[in-house]
């Protein structure tokens, strides 16, 4: 299974810069935000004219079709299974984000198998020429499948809350991840950051802790701040950012994706935008 990994990481990193950049939305603790991060960092991404496709690997339990109010038919299990084609499991909202459900109920929990791995790969290799950007909304916890698929993708976004828990949490994945992949590029993401829980100091300590003990860099990209809007578009099943685009943690959020799309991804970025422009150039004179 180590060497499947292996396999799908070299896929992924082939001919960087016109393939869509992989990234892996976890955390430690659980319920510390990371599907609601993954469905509204999408959705910021694509303000910024960027084509995203969400995976909830949360499969059995996947929730990121009920956030963005979707009842699709088939979920990743169906293309896992075999049972159903690609196409037809990649959904979209009715904002125009693509997404793979992971499907809910405890009859969609999953035995993986060598094939059904071997399916992931071919997916990940057409999702990669087709969009921007991969985002894989990781479950909570951490299982050996969902390990390899960590440290498969370019990069990963750690959430964690303020709670000393959840930062000890968010430590011990990032070190366990690293100590499989030094290499790894991660970003962190301090969530229900509130007046009397200092948001930056939080992320400040991992990031401190990961350098002395790991003697590893990682990024901050910044905090979104505890906000009733969240939970009020969980109920409405939308995202808060295009719900409400004025709620604070809406103009973080932003200024997060902001931070995701500027500095060292800048490179790739203009490659991709290069890349797109040169198609629009030739779609254009085909016209
Ligand atoms: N910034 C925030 N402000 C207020 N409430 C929040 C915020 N972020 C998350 N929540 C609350 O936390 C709940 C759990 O969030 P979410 O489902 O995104 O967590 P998760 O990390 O994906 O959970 P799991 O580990 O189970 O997959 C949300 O339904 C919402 O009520
Ligand atoms: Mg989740």
């Amino acid at each position: 299974m180590r060497d499947q990994a292996e396999a799908l990481r070299k896929r992924m990193l082939q001919s960087q810069g016109c393939l869509a950049k992989s990234i892996a939305i976890v955390s430690g603790k659980g319920g510390v935000g990371k599907s609601n991060f993954s469905t509204n960092f999408a959705h910021s991404l694509r303000l910024k004219g960027k084509d995203v496709i969400i995976v909830d690997m949360d499969i059995g339990m996947g929730n990121i079709h009920i956030l963005l109010g979707v009842a699709p038919k088939y979920s990743l299990k169906d293309y896992l299974t075999g049972q159903q084609p690609l196409e037809n499991v990649i959904n979209t909202d009715e904002n125009g984000l693509t997404f793979i459900s992971g499907g809910s109920g405890l009859d969609s929990v999953l035995d993986w198998s060598h094939d059904m791995f071997d399916r992931l790969l071919a997916a990940f290799e057409q999702l990669q020429k087709e969009y921007d950007f991969i985002l894989f909304d990781m479950g909570a916890g951490a299982t050996q499948r969902s390990i390899d698929l960590i440290i498969a993708v370019d990069e990963v976004i750690v959430i964690s809350t303020t709670e000393p828990t959840s930062i000890t949490d968010a430590y011990s994945m990032m070190k366990f991840i690293c100590l499989q992949d030094p290499d790894k590029k991660f970003s962190i993401v301090s969530n229900r950051v509130t007046k009397t829980n200092d948001g930056n100091d939080a992320v400040a300590r991992l990031q401190f802790a990961m350098k002395k003990f790991l003697d590893k860099e990682t990024s901050i990209l910044g905090y979104l701040p505890e906000d009733a809007s969240v939970q009020k578009a969980v109920i409405a099943q939308q995202p808060f950012l295009l719900l409400y685009p004025n709620a604070l943690v809406s103009k973080r959020m932003t200024a997060i994706a902001n931070e995701f799309v500027k500095g060292d991804h800048a490179e790739e970025q203009q490659m991709n935008g290069f890349l797109k422009k040169l198609k629009g150039i030739f779609l254009k004179g085909r016209e």
